[in-house]
């Protein structure tokens, strides 16, 4: 298949460039310079040039802070784009892989969260995600998307690398310890991805969870990124209303990943695993 990739200077774009390596599909890269996913021409001519059959959507506007402040650039990037690349996926009859967030669930008890659970993003990121989602859910081609979370990576900047940028440093960290989700390690994200693209079912369900299993809290994940990076330093403690901040984000937002895994048969192995590789593989 000819496989365009999107926003390919992002996390998920750099990692899927690193995994593809020996894989028996042609696959395009584009950054914002190539292609800007907000222009729908050049998505069109994009296709329509390299004859492409998929597209991997990792273009997103993904500053959560930021996007309360500047919704419009949110607005063009998470939702407009969207619109434009489910156009073309219709005209062209493309499919399509994108990416969205836990962060449109909400939810208010403690079960994992499956992908028919409440919707109910509480800051506006959330919201421009699931707008972008809702416009795939009505498009008549083959997409699917997967909701992530608390994404890491080599590339770019997350959670792990400024920690570990801090820790080195030695300074005194405080670290919310009342907000749980599921750390993912691209490395596997992009490995699932492209299980499911080999296994050619992107009609079955619209929507997946994927993140590494087990769950954790920052505080917790900060103290195990320091003790596989063998830093010690004085990470302490703080509950999320001691911690001033202009952006809501959900207690407990712990998903259930069943589904991804029964449908394409793929093994998801624990957010401490993934951790450990990552951090012996980290320079
Ligand atoms: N990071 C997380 O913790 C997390 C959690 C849950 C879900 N997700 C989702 O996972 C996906 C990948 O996230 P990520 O962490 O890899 O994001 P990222 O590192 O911010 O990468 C996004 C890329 O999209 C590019 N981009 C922005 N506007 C564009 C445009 N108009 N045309 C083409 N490219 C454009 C960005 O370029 P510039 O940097 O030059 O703007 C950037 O290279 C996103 O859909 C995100 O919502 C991420």
């Amino acid at each position: 298949m000819r496989i365009l990739v999107t926003g390919s200077n992002g996390q998920l774009g750099q990692q899927f460039k690193n995994n593809v390596y020996n894989s028996d599909h042609e696959f395009f890269f584009t950054d914002e310079n190539d292609l800007d996913i907000t222009e729908k021409k050049e998505i069109l001519d994009y296709v329509t040039i390299y004859k492409i059959e998929l597209i991997i959507n990792c273009a997103a506007y993904t500053n959560v802070n930021d996007a309360e402040t500047n919704k419009r650039q949110a607005i063009k990037v998470n939702i407009d784009a969207v619109r434009n690349l489910v156009e073309v996926c219709e005209e062209k009859k493309i499919k399509m892989i994108h990416f969205s967030t836990d962060y449109v669930y909400n939810s208010n008890n403690l079960n994992p969260i499956n992908e028919d659970s409440n919707i109910n993003p509480t800051n506006y990121y959330g919201i421009s995600k699931r707008e972008g989602e809702k416009i795939i859910e009505k498009s008549a081609s083959d997409s699917i998307i997967i909701r992530t979370s608390w994404l890491y990576s080599m590339y770019g900047n997350n959670f792990v690398k400024t920690m570990i940028k801090k820790g080195e440093k030695g300074e005194k960290i405080y670290v919310i310890n009342d907000q749980f989700g599921c750390p993912t390690y691209s490395k596997d994200l992009v490995d699932c991805t492209l299980n499911i693209i080999i296994s050619n079912k992107l009609n079955k369900y619209r929507v997946y969870n994927f993140s590494n299993e087990g769950y954790t809290n920052w505080y917790d994940f900060t103290k195990k990124i320091f003790e596989l990076k063998k830093i010690s330093c004085d990470v302490v403690p703080v509950d999320s209303n001691s911690y001033e901040t202009t952006v809501t984000r959900p207690k407990f937002s712990v998903t259930d990943k069943s589904r991804i895994k029964d449908i394409f048969n793929v093994k998801i192995r624990r957010w401490d695993e993934a951790l450990e590789e990552f951090i012996v593989n980290y320079q």
